[in-house]
């Protein structure tokens, strides 16, 4: 790759990076939906619309997707001359180096990553093991370039590190943590800096590498501790480059700063959209923030009129406020996915990207003189607050760095003194650890960002230690569900074991454990709710294991499959030939990824005395398909009070949302804070609601036979387990309500096409509901809707009754039976849901306005017809209606007349095939008789007899209808059969399964000899009347 040159005007740079498929990705048989046909350009395909693509151009485009191979070092490099892949050495040769160049001439830099979460920010910038990213490269390479120079200069670097979650600072070089973080002050000359920072002075490159491993390791034990997630955390590294000429007493200084901001997928707005504390979260406030930030600039940089640039919104605009449309050379790196799945989180940031490369800046060479500078550190030393042993002071981003020569303040060379005394007691500290790290066995911690993996190691040291929360203990763990004294370890004659505490959670391997047990070398161990730690064994155990195989998705997958949940579980209904459907996929990955935050969850509940209990469950989508397809699914979490039992269902975002706002509630419980809220500001609370239970589905076909239907069907839940059963009839009935008898069954379902359809739909009786088992004061409401309406009915609320007698009907009419109308009958389930209610919630009601009625006072539905008239909106509702009588009217009188007409057509038809016939006998008879020439009435078929055979004709016909209608039927009642038996599930207690088997295979039998005995009528009937028919024809009259 070449340099590419730096921009002439201070305009944002941006490139773009797009990084190698994940295993989750792999796994899932996603495809790449990016490509870069150059240098600055990059396509993004649609995956759902291929021929809808966008391209993109920016300043560069680094395609880190395939291509490549691993070096004897481990370093991923081009895998032959012709490939595009760009290596980090590529990505830091433009970007690194153009911020050293820029710090080298005294401009500040910046440095941002941003994307959605795993998108690869870090890796780009700090990089994994061999493969270091920017900011290491960059340290590095400063150090180099200050040890070649020979003039009469000094250089002064220092260093500091910061995460900012949740809108607080914590200080990542600093091992106390300051309730509240850090806060940001503003000061007319500099500006915004973070007050008590600290700011360290550094010597050499592995100083920098050092403090970069102690501030992962804060960030790591923070993250633990808090149980937030560091991909909600923005990363700042400041590094202050100061060049001392001492000949000129002139001073060049730079700051450089390199922010790893947090994942930046936005909240699927559907489900927490509708949380009522949808807005207490100020964890996207700092991205949310900058997002505006950007799009103010860009639209100013446009020519648009920005009143106001909203920088003081959040902490992170504040700090980044020169870096965006300041004294600053900025460039943005927008990493991304190449995942069809994540095609709408990549083409945010590309977007995002794009808004950001309008935005200028106008950065100026910071030079100062010795003079001049004193005065502004006198200043300085005013604002003081921080008081460290290593120098901590303001250290503000962006702003002038580096303490000068004068009293109160203590000189560079004094603060160099003090720093290498710690460097050496650090160094001491790291000699020993990594001694104990080749010779005892420990645990490594594994976090969700593999950043922060293998950062923590706990030595299990000869004998026997105690590992928890509390002081006294060898192993001092913190985490989530971790208690004062959580477990034991002992080390003992080249064993280790493990002991838990009574009550406390140790799992090995994905199965919990509640004894002694032995560990062997990689045996995965969670601790408390979601605490991971791969187990290193002795060396004499050790081999040249790949540990980045152990990630935090391993140890998640393996408790899952412990829990038995899998993708073939989950799926088996959709499993088309092996491959998992990609739906299924994700609600495995959805379930696995919220598991252990629901764990999380029911700890932080527990501890703040919630009373909760929250159950991830997967809903089956299908329950709401009319046509019951099987595939939808989806998580949700099921709340339920252990108390009252009172029941709340929360989609996958509202939890989200919830467990966000809980950490928040938890953290300051931990700091000592009451642990109380207002009950409407309480993430683990809600008003009490109305809970789906389940779903019965019942096939209309019968219906557009004009056959009436009564059934005894299952309410279904989640689980597919049955909840209850309905007890329910669908009858076909006069206009006036008189149900229809056999006479008016149809064969064929079109022969209702344009015809008065009435049905009436009776819920008759709801049997053993389960919820008002399990909870006597609750009650039961059902709701169903049918075809094109927009409403939804439903029953009167039944409170405490475990079998209600509903009898509820309601007659429906379609004035004009549609083809789209008659179809939706034949292949299509009404779906009636069942609701529990609780005590104090409100009931359900139609939401939608009045449906449309006839003159009967029947809900009308297939109504498009009426609507479209009614749409042309020219005349009043009122006439309009009597105007769609009379037009239905005059559409049956014309079917009617159509009907006879085509009657008499095929009468006419066979009158002319009997005069031809008895025509053609005449003919015959000719030759031998040729003195008749006129023809006797008696030759010609007799009136009588066209008669009697038309009669004859209708009366098989009339049979044979008659035959075919029953064996209609009873198909039907098969097919209702057959659908039941396949959404009975088997129960999940093995105890349970053979009764199964049997009904089962009772059901089957029964199924059978319908089936038999249909088809045995049917022949029977046909041969009866062939039979008939044939004496008829041998024996006229
Ligand atoms: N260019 C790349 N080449 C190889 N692997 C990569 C590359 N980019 C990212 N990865 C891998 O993808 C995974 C996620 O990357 P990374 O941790 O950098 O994402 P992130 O954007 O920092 O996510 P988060 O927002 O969660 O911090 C890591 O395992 C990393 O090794
Ligand atoms: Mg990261």
């Amino acid at each position: 790759m070449m340099t590419a040159p730096l921009p002439s005007t201070d305009g944002v740079r941006v490139a773009v990076r797009v990084r190698p498929f994940s295993q989750r990705e792999k796994t899932s048989g996603s495809k790449c939906v990016i490509s870069m046909h150059s240098r600055t350009t990059t396509t993004i395909r649609d995956p759902k619309n291929p021929e809808h693509r966008k391209t993109f151009t920016f300043d560069l485009a680094y395609w880190s997707h395939d291509g490549f191979q691993k070096d004897q070092d481990g370093v991923f490099i081009s895998a032959d001359p012709s490939s595009q892949f760009a290596s980090q050495k590529d990505v830091f040769h433009d970007l690194g180096r153009g911020i050293l160049d820029s710090a080298w001439q005294g401009y500040n830099a910046t440095l941002l990553a941003y994307g959605q979460t795993g998108s690869g920010k870090s890796y780009s910038m700090v990089g994994f093991g061999a493969n270091k990213g920017i900011i290491p490269n960059v340290c590095e390479e400063l150090f180099q370039a200050i040890e070649k120079q020979e003039g009469n200069e000094e250089y002064q670097v220092t260093f500091s590190m910061l995460e900012i979650y949740n809108e607080q600072i914590r200080d990542l070089l600093s091992r106390t943590k300051k309730p509240g973080g850090l806060k940001v002050r503003e000061d007319q000359q500099l500006g915004f800096y973070v007050d008590g920072l600290k700011s360290v002075p550094c010597e050499n490159y592995a100083q920098i590498e050092r403090l970069m491993e102690q501030g992962t390791k804060i960030r790591t034990t923070a993250s633990t501790n808090m149980n937030a997630s560091s991909s909600r955390s923005h990363m700042v590294i400041t590094i202050q480059f100061k060049q001392v000429f001492l000949d000129s007493n002139l001073t060049k200084q730079s700051s450089i700063n390199l922010v790893d901001l947090a994942g930046s997928e936005r909240q699927k707005s559907s489900g927490s959209e509708g949380d009522r504390l949808k807005e207490g979260s100020r964890v996207n406030l700092s991205l949310t923030s900058l997002g505006n930030v950007i799009s103010a600039l860009a639209d100013a940089a446009t020519g648009k009129r920005v009143l106001h640039v909203p920088y003081r919104d959040s902490v992170l605009t504040k700090l980044l406020q020169p870096a965006l449309g300041g004294n600053s050379r900025t460039t943005l790196i927008a990493a991304i996915s190449p995942a069809d799945i994540c095609y709408e989180e990549t083409l945010s940031t590309l977007r995002y990207a794009e808004r950001a490369k309008k935005i200028q800046n106008k950065a100026v060479v910071n030079t100062s003189t010795l003079m001049r500078e004193s005065k502004a550190e006198n200043n300085k030393v005013l604002l003081t607050r921080g008081n460290s042993r290593m120098a901590e002071r303001p250290a503000c981003l962006l702003a002038e760095p580096g303490p000068g020569p004068q009293t109160g303040q203590p000189t560079w060379a004094h603060q160099l003194e003090q720093a290498r005394e710690e460097w050496h007691q650090q160094y001491l500290a790291i000699a020993q650890e990594r001694q104990m790290t080749e010779t005892l066995p420990h645990l490594l911690n594994v976090n969700e960002d593999p950043q922060l993996t293998g950062v923590l190691k706990y030595f299990i040291q000869a004998g026997s230690c105690d590992a928890g929360r509390a002081a006294s203990n060898a192993i001092l763990l913190q985490g989530l569900g971790i208690s004062d004294k959580h477990a034991s370890f002992t080390n003992l004659d080249g064993k280790v074991t493990v002991t838990p505490q009574s009550k406390c959670k140790v799992v090995i391997n994905g199965v919990p454990i509640v004894t002694k047990t032995k560990l062997q070398h990689l045996d995965r161990i969670i601790l408390g709710s979601n605490s991971a730690y791969l187990y290193i064994g002795f060396p004499s155990e050790r081999g040249n294991e790949d540990l980045n195989r152990f990630d935090y998705d391993f140890f998640q997958l393996e408790r899952a499959a412990a829990e038995g949940v899998s993708v073939d579980k989950l799926g088996a209904a959709g499993c088309r030939e092996g491959n998992a459907d990609p739906s299924v996929l994700a609600v495995f990955q959805d379930y696995v990824k919220l598991m252990p935050l629901v764990a999380e969850a029911n700890q932080m509940g527990k501890e703040l005395e919630k009373g909760l209990r929250m159950e991830l469950k997967v809903k089956n989508l299908a329950s709401s398909d009319s046509r019951g397809y099987d595939l939808q699914k989806e998580v949700m979490v099921k709340v339920t009070h252990q108390r009252t039992h009172e029941v709340w269902i929360w989609s996958k975002a509202k939890f989200i949302n919830r467990k966000f706002l809980m950490e928040e509630l938890y953290q300051r419980f931990l700091e000592g804070e009451d642990g109380r809220v207002a009950q409407e500001d309480d993430p683990f609370w809600d008003p009490v609601e109305v809970v789906h239970l389940g779903s019965a589905h019942i096939w209309l076909q019968p219906l557009a036979y004009c056959m009436k239907l009564e059934d005894q069907v299952e309410f279904l839940n989640c689980d597919g387990i049955e909840e209850a059963v309905l007890h329910i009839h669908v009858t076909p009935c006069s206009p006036a309500g008189q149900a229809c008898g056999e006479e008016d069954v149809v064969i064929d379902p079109s022969e209702l096409l344009g015809k008065r359809m009435d049905f009436q739909i009776g819920l008759v009786r709801c049997l053993g509901i389960k919820w008002l088992k399990e909870g006597a004061e609750r009650g039961i409401q059902m709701g169903y809707r049918i075809y094109d309406l927009s409403s939804t009915f439903y029953t009167k609320p039944v409170w405490k009754i475990v079998n209600p007698q509903i009898e509820e009907t309601v007659q429906f009419t379609a004035l004009n039976a549609s083809q789209e109308f008659l179809n939706y009958l034949q292949t299509n389930a009404l779906i009636v849901d069942l609701w529990g209610l609780q005590e104090g919630c409100a009931q359900l009601s139609c939401s939608q306005p009045d449906p449309m009625v006839t003159s009967e006072g029947h809900i009308m539905v297939d109504t498009k017809k009426i609507s479209t008239v009614m749409d042309t909106g020219q005349t009043t509702s009122n006439q309009i209606s009597e105007l769609y009588m009379k037009l239905l009217k005059l559409e049956q009188e014309m079917e009617l007349l159509r009907n006879v007409n085509r009657a008499l057509r095929e009468e006419n038809v066979l009158l002319k095939y009997s005069l031809e016939k008895a025509g053609s006998a005449q003919q015959a008879q000719k030759p031998s008789d040729s003195g008749k020439v006129t023809q006797t009435p008696a030759q010609l078929p007799a009136e009588g007899e066209i008669h009697h055979t038309s009669a004859q004709q209708a009366s098989s016909d009339r049979e044979l209808a008659k035959a075919l209608k029953v064996f209609y039927q009873s198909l039907n009642v098969a097919r209702g059969q057959f659908l039941r038996l396949r959404h009975y599930k088997p129960p999940e207690d093995d105890g349970l399964l053979r009764p199964f088997v049997h009904q089962q295979s009772q059901r089957l039998k029964d199924f059978g000899e319908l089936l038999e005995s249909s088809l045995w009528r049917l022949k029977s009937d046909v041969a009866r009347i062939v039979k008939e028919k044939r004496a008829c024809s041998l024996h006229p009259g």
